[in-house]
């Protein structure tokens, strides 16, 4: 077994699954349906995988999918190098495959990195408009070009330069999965793995481009595809062994997914522990993520308490923070009683914003400093009372 391997073999939950990055499982798509209404900025969807015997996942575990590069992504590239597709090439493993099933499955043409136009400068050093993107002083210009652009953006603006089909396994890097956090819980669902997937479209540079695993499963997965997938344990995102503990949960956008987990384990396991959720998104009548089951969930009383922000839907923006404040009192009472504290979404801005927004909780409720509140909060991480799984 190669180290890769025997990590995930390791990381796999439950008993040892025999599925890892390498040696994925096929599994079928059951569902896959859109959660955000027409008119909607965001294309999120509800996405079912079945599961062989033996695959196993605890709330807070996170599915890898394997995607394939789109026809239309493998043909642009193609069409760039001036290749037809059935050259002979060997992959990473030194199997014989052609360049189409290479660009498709094996070589990653999205994105563009710093490392890729390195190697490609390397095949043309002479050309001065890739020589101003290599070495240690001109990193901020070959990311500036990086930017937005894919490898065919390159092969385009440079053409002519892969002469080898072979050339591209040392100019592209492998693909890549993708990890989604698991949105069921498998004591509610023992046969399949559920998932929360924004799709990701944007334009840049005078293309239309699309995220490689969320585009896949957005456009290219429809009922009875197949699609490759490990499961993930994450032993730092997990409910409290004490399942009477009470359980605070912060998931803007599809940061939702891990605590509709946690939800469906603690109803399907009548877990007396409360539940409090904050979510938000846009806008309520077209982005409230599995709203009937939350509000199903809040009737029955497994959802103890259920806070909302839908930042678009008035003039000035409100965040889950700006509700966290609003319910200062309660949630530092909730903390006082041994709340264990979730955050998943954002990492770049929403989760430090959320961090900052709970110091001050902290701080308001026991009337101390932000020195002691930042205290407080160390001593609930140390506990694994403040726990955080944000990409
Ligand atoms: C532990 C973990 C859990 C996760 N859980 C979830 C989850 O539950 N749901 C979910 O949807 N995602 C989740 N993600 C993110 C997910 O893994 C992927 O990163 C995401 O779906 C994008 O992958 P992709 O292959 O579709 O896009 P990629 O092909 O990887 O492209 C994304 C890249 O496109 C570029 N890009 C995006 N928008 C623009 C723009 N407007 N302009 C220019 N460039 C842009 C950026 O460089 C960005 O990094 C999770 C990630 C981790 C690590
Ligand atoms: N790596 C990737 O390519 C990739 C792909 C998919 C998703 N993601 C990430 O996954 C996360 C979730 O994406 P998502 O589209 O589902 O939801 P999102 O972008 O996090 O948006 C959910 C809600 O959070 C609000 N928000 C914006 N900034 C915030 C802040 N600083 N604090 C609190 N709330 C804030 C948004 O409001 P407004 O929009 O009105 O400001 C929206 O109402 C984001 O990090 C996103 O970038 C990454």
């Amino acid at each position: 077994m190669t180290e890769v391997v025997e990590q995930e073999a390791k990381a796999a939950t439950g008993h040892a699954s025999k599925y890892t990055r390498n040696n994925p499982f096929m599994s079928t798509i059951t569902v896959n349906e859109l959660l955000t209404g027409e008119g909607s900025e965001k294309e999120t969807r509800h996405v079912e995988l079945t599961l062989d015997e033996g695959m196993t996942y605890t709330p807070g575990d996170a599915v890898g999918i394997l995607p394939e590069n789109r026809r239309q992504a493998v043909d642009e590239v193609l069409k760039a190098l001036g290749f037809k597709g059935d050259e002979r090439v060997l992959d990473h493993y030194k199997v014989d495959i052609d360049l189409d099933e290479a660009l498709r499955t094996r070589l990653a043409i999205g994105k563009l990195t710093r490392g890729s136009v390195t190697q490609f400068a390397k095949l043309a050093p002479e050309i001065e408009g890739l020589k101003v993107m290599t070495g240690p002083d001109n990193k901020a210009r070959a990311e500036e070009y990086c930017w937005g652009r894919e490898f065919v953006d390159l092969a385009t603006d440079f053409p002519g330069i892969v002469k080898e089909p072979q050339q591209l396994f040392n100019i592209l890097a492998r693909l890549t999965p993708r990890m989604y956090s698991i949105a069921s819980s498998q004591v509610m669902h023992p046969n399949d793995v559920q998932t929360t997937v924004r799709v990701v479209r944007y334009d840049a540079h005078g293309r239309e481009r699309q995220g490689l695993a969320s585009g896949h499963l957005g456009e290219r997965a429809p009922l009875g595809a197949i699609m490759p997938i490990f499961l993930h344990a994450n032993q730092n995102f997990r409910l409290p062994e004490d399942n009477s503990a009470p359980v605070i949960m912060i998931g803007p956008g599809t940061g939702i997914a891990p605590f509709r987990s946690f939800l469906e384990e603690r109803q399907a396991l009548g877990h007396p522990g409360d539940n409090w959720l904050f979510f938000g998104e846009q806008r309520e009548a077209l982005d409230f993520l599995y709203k009937d089951q939350f509000l199903g969930m809040q009737k029955d009383g497994v959802l103890t308490r259920l806070d909302t922000a839908f930042s678009r839907d008035q003039a000035k923006k409100v965040y889950v923070q700006d509700r966290m404040q609003e319910r200062s009192k309660e949630l530092y009472d909730w903390l006082e009683r041994g709340a264990y504290f979730y955050v998943c979404g954002d990492a770049t801005r929403m989760a430090k914003d959320v961090e900052l927004a709970l110091l001050d909780v902290i701080a308001r409720g026991s009337n101390g400093t932000l020195d002691h509140a930042a205290e407080y909060l160390a001593t609930m991480k140390k506990q694994k009372r403040y726990q955080r799984d944000v990409y």
